[in-house]
């Protein structure tokens, strides 16, 4: 699939890094993992320097387009000038004020530097405020890295047992098996099941936290009235409700899906599209729950204000503000949704797609799919030879059929007519 340069510098890279890669996700297999040069715009090119137009934006944090300039001077500029203190600096508040007013459900945040962080984070101050331990989250659902939720994420779903009553199976080696006290998991959009085991457990429950659609299994959307409920039943046993936005927050709507679905969680976490690709990360909500922070309750970081993230923040949220960029991007998207869904119905291949026009996946071979177990049952061998002969021709989604397609402000056009012109070949190709 790709080049002579990238088979040696994957070579090399497996000599000094486990799997050649700084994280687990952008191995893909021998001899198909691929290796940067660089990128500008809406554009990629591997170390042969092989140009495609990409559908990863780096898992959703390009929100504008790579390299871009708005966003680039204004760091260039402020790390001039130092790129951190240990003191706070106008710049970072300035940030805070913007996600509180582009946010709804923000009445006051804390920056990290990912999204790991802050769902991390978020936790603490749900475990601190409602003085309980247990958390439940959703099937399929990813929130970071670290060992409070990376429970039944990426297994195979026949691991999971039956639906009713669900076994929460860890997503590595190394999480300490009493963290299985401390999580329960359900299937995305299972209202029945979620009021069983809120009736059940609800008042030892901490926090129950979810993604808004299932942005790490093929943004499935959630069904009407699902995250409503959810909402209506934290409320009634006293849990905190945290929304994940590290991939929809600033992608689906400026307010993020709590303005998309008018709902209004304890506390949302942000990452990703928040810096346009620099690291940086937010964590926020209700006045009442983060004022807790620093009364007993420990939340920090040593470069939870770096300069290069907080001057991305600072110039992405700008732009976001004052410009109609997520209206532009969701109009192209949809362009390009509508287009492969025509050529999939041309050529009788049955296509679920799910997500929003920023961010959206399909499912082959499908009717239905409103949660990971559903998604597990769709033709991912037909869905990889699509995506293999798509980067083959200078088109690169990922590789894994659970990670969305993601459209930046860069994206034009003519990108979308290319990706569609080489979809209709390849679809064509795999129906003969
Ligand atoms: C919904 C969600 N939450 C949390 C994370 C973790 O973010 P990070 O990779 O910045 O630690 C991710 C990463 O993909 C994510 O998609």
């Amino acid at each position: 699939m790709f080049g002579s340069k990238t088979q040696a510098l994957q070579r090399r890279a497996e000599r000094v890094l486990p799997l050649g890669v700084n994280s687990n996700f952008r191995y893909w297999g021998e001899q198909i993992t691929p290796y940067v040069q660089k990128a500008k715009g809406a554009h990629l090119w591997d170390v042969d320097g092989k140009k495609y137009i990409d559908y990863r934006m780096a898992f959703g944090p390009i929100i504008l387009g790579h390299a871009y300039e708005a966003v680039d001077s204004k760091v260039i500029a402020e790390i001039q000038n130092g790129v951190l203190f240990a003191m706070t600096s106008e710049l970072e508040v300035a940030v805070a004020e913007l996600i509180v007013e582009l946010s709804p459900a923000i009445e006051m945040a804390r920056m990290a530097c990912s999204g790991t962080e802050a769902t991390m984070h978020a936790i603490r101050v749900a475990r601190a405020y409602t003085g309980r331990d247990l958390i439940l989250k959703f099937e399929g659902n990813y929130h970071g890295m670290h060992d409070h939720t990376l429970w039944s994420t990426y297994a195979p779903v026949e691991a999971y047992g039956n639906a009713r009553s669900p076994i929460a199976v860890p997503g590595s080696s190394g999480i300490p098996k009493m963290m299985r006290d401390f999580i329960i998991t359900l299937p995305f959009n299972d209202a029945e099941g979620f009021e069983r085991v809120m009736k059940s457990y609800g008042e030892q429950i901490a926090a129950v936290i979810t993604e808004p659609c299932q942005g790490n299994c093929a943004a499935i959307n959630p069904q009407d009235g699902f995250l409503q409920l959810i909402r209506k039943k934290t409320e009634e046993y006293g849990c905190v409700f945290i929304l994940d936005e590290v991939k929809t927050g600033f992608r689906i709507a400026n307010g993020g899906a709590q303005e998309y679905y008018r709902i209004t969680p304890d506390l949302i976490t942000y990452a990703k599209a928040l810096g346009n690709g620099y690291p940086v990360a937010a964590f926020g909500g209700k006045r009442e729950i983060m004022s807790i922070i620093g009364q007993g309750v420990a939340v920090g970081g040593t470069y939870t204000n770096n300069k290069p993230g907080i001057a991305g923040a600072y110039a992405t949220l700008n732009l976001l503000k004052t410009q109609p960029i997520l209206k532009t991007i969701e109009k192209r998207g949809l362009r390009l949704m509508d287009g492969l869904k025509e050529i999939f119905e041309e050529n009788d291949i049955p296509a679920v797609f799910t997500g929003y026009p920023a961010m959206f996946s399909f499912s082959l071979n499908i009717e239905k799919v409103t949660n990971q177990r559903e998604w597990a049952k769709s033709d991912h061998a037909l869905y990889i030879d699509l995506v293999e002969k798509a980067i083959a021709r200078g088109i690169m989604p990922d590789h894994d059929a659970r990670e969305p397609w993601f459209l930046s402000y860069s994206h034009s056009d003519a990108d979308i007519d290319e990706t569609l012109n080489v979809y209709a070949e390849i679809v064509k190709e795999v129906k003969r």
